[in-house]
């Protein structure tokens, strides 16, 4: 009898450690998962663009480095439509500071960046 109540008293506990590690690990991948872009340059040689990109990229550096490096997407292998999809994810997040206008301009730099590194190819 002695023995049955010894094993029977952990299992709840055991229960609440292993929900407890689960909700952890979520909260993991979404903070902590590690891109592989972050580990290449974090800035961009605009000194060849035209004016009115360079300062659009002083926007971009600013606002896309708030949560991460620049890194991210300066090294990232997306191009063209699928920046439309990750601009307005990243808006979304809670303090991005990235309105819809903001999120457009930077579109049109990021446009404009990756036509010149893949005409460059
Ligand atoms: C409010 C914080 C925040 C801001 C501001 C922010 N990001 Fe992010 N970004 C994140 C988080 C968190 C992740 C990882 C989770 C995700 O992908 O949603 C991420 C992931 C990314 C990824 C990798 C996505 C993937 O799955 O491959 C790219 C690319 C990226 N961000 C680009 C940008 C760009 C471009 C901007 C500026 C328009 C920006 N981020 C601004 C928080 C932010």
């Amino acid at each position: 009898m002695l023995q049955q109540c010894r094993r029977a008293a952990p299992l709840p506990l055991l229960l609440a450690v292993l929900a407890l590690a689960l909700v952890g690990q979520a909260q993991e991948d979404e903070e902590e998962k590690t891109f592989e872009a972050d580990s290449g340059p974090a800035a961009i040689d605009v000194s060849e663009y035209p004016d009115e990109m360079q300062q659009l990229y002083k926007l971009y550096a600013k606002k896309c480095s708030k949560c991460h490096t620049l890194a991210r997407s300066v090294n990232s292998e997306y191009r063209g439509e699928e920046w439309d999809r990750y601009i307005t994810r990243m808006s979304r997040k809670p303090d991005s500071g990235i309105s819809p206008k903001t999120g457009e301009k930077i579109r049109s730099f990021l446009m404009f960046h990756f036509e010149q590194v893949d005409g460059e190819e």
